[in-house]
């Protein structure tokens, strides 16, 4: 099968960062701080996820947040007095990266006045869609997918075989029960990547009911239609009203959704748990703190004897 061409149909303009969650899961932090804010090395999660944004050429990051939550959005600002004061005294590394996130793809901010889950949390985004967007993508700002770049491989399955495209990973199956498991068959798809049909998803599955091993993540890719799914949906689990009741709608009306399996890392920078593995990881691959870090964790691991 030939590749996808260049002059392909899909352009993503807007990406919706979901980020007004109540990170209950990484509290006392939490209570003042917006877990989205919480530093990889030293800088925040919704950051390399607007980079991301940026890499894949979209030009509006919808940024849901909650009343309380609003230093996610300043973070985009632009710090005149402390760009000045950085300037005047020549530090000009850390100018530039004052600079960084004011120079991504504008921020919008799409107010979600109660947590009532992530599907609600991505409808409040339709508003701020032009007529012609076909199509969204959303990126989780806790979801780490590693190398970045899936979502470009995404658009390219959608050139291919319409639809929306979702990402997944294939886990071990004793790891199934954590997460939401795609039930699949085979997809009509010859290229380069490892592409399945959906046929539903269960979620957190016991490992021997599991219909499969591959499971979501935070990155999808959803043409327009999801919004009217999500206006028919009613609260599912813990009754928040969950975007994949959306997706699992829009497959019973026929709707094409693929998955496509990424062949890399991630980091869940939801929870400490996994929040402190993304952390190590970026730490070590610094050029400036990777080398101490290194000693550092050696020492560490054979004082706790391990
Ligand atoms: P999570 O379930 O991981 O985030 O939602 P949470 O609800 O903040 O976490 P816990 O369970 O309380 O620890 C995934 C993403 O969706 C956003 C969150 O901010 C997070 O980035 N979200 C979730 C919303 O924007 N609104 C919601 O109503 C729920």
């Amino acid at each position: 099968m030939t590749k996808p061409s260049s002059s392909s149909s899909t352009q993503v303009k807007t990406v919706i960062v979901p980020a007004a969650g109540m990170g209950t899961r990484f509290l006392p932090a939490t209570k003042t701080v917006p877990k989205e804010l919480l530093p990889v090395v030293d800088t925040p999660g919704i950051e390399l996820i607007a980079e991301e944004a940026a890499q894949l050429g979209a030009t509006r990051l919808a940024i849901i947040t909650a009343p309380k939550k609003q230093e996610v959005l300043a973070h985009f600002d632009s710090f005149p007095e402390l760009e000045e004061l950085l300037g005047a005294r020549g530090k000009e590394e850390q100018l530039a990266k004052v600079r960084r996130a004011s120079q991504l793809p504008a921020p919008v901010a799409v107010e979600q006045e109660k947590p009532l889950g992530l599907g609600h949390a991505v409808g409040l985004a339709e508003a701020v869609l032009d007529d012609d967007e076909d199509v969204v993508a959303v990126m989780l700002p806790d979801d780490l997918v590693l190398p970045t770049g899936v979502v470009e491989k995404m658009v390219e399955v959608r050139n291919e075989l319409g639809g929306s495209v979702l990402c997944a990973f294939d886990v071990p199956q004793e790891d199934v029960y954590n997460y939401g498991v795609f039930d699949i068959e085979e997809a009509d798809y010859n290229g380069e990547y490892r592409v399945k049909k959906v046929r539903g998803m269960v979620e957190k599955p016991d490992a021997e009911s599991a219909p499969s091993t591959f499971v979501a993540t935070g990155r999808y890719l959803l043409d327009r239609a999801i919004f009217d799914a999500l206006k028919r949906i009613t609260p599912g689990a813990g009754g928040e009203l969950q975007l994949t009741d959306a997706v699992a709608l829009l497959i019973e009306e026929g709707h094409p959704v693929h998955i496509l399996v990424h062949e890399g890392k991630r980091h869940d920078l939801g929870n400490p748990g996994g929040y402190i593995p993304a952390v190590v990881d970026f730490g070590l691959a610094h050029p400036t703190y990777g080398p101490h870090l290194k000693k550092v964790l050696r020492e560490i691991i054979e004082e706790h004897g391990a």
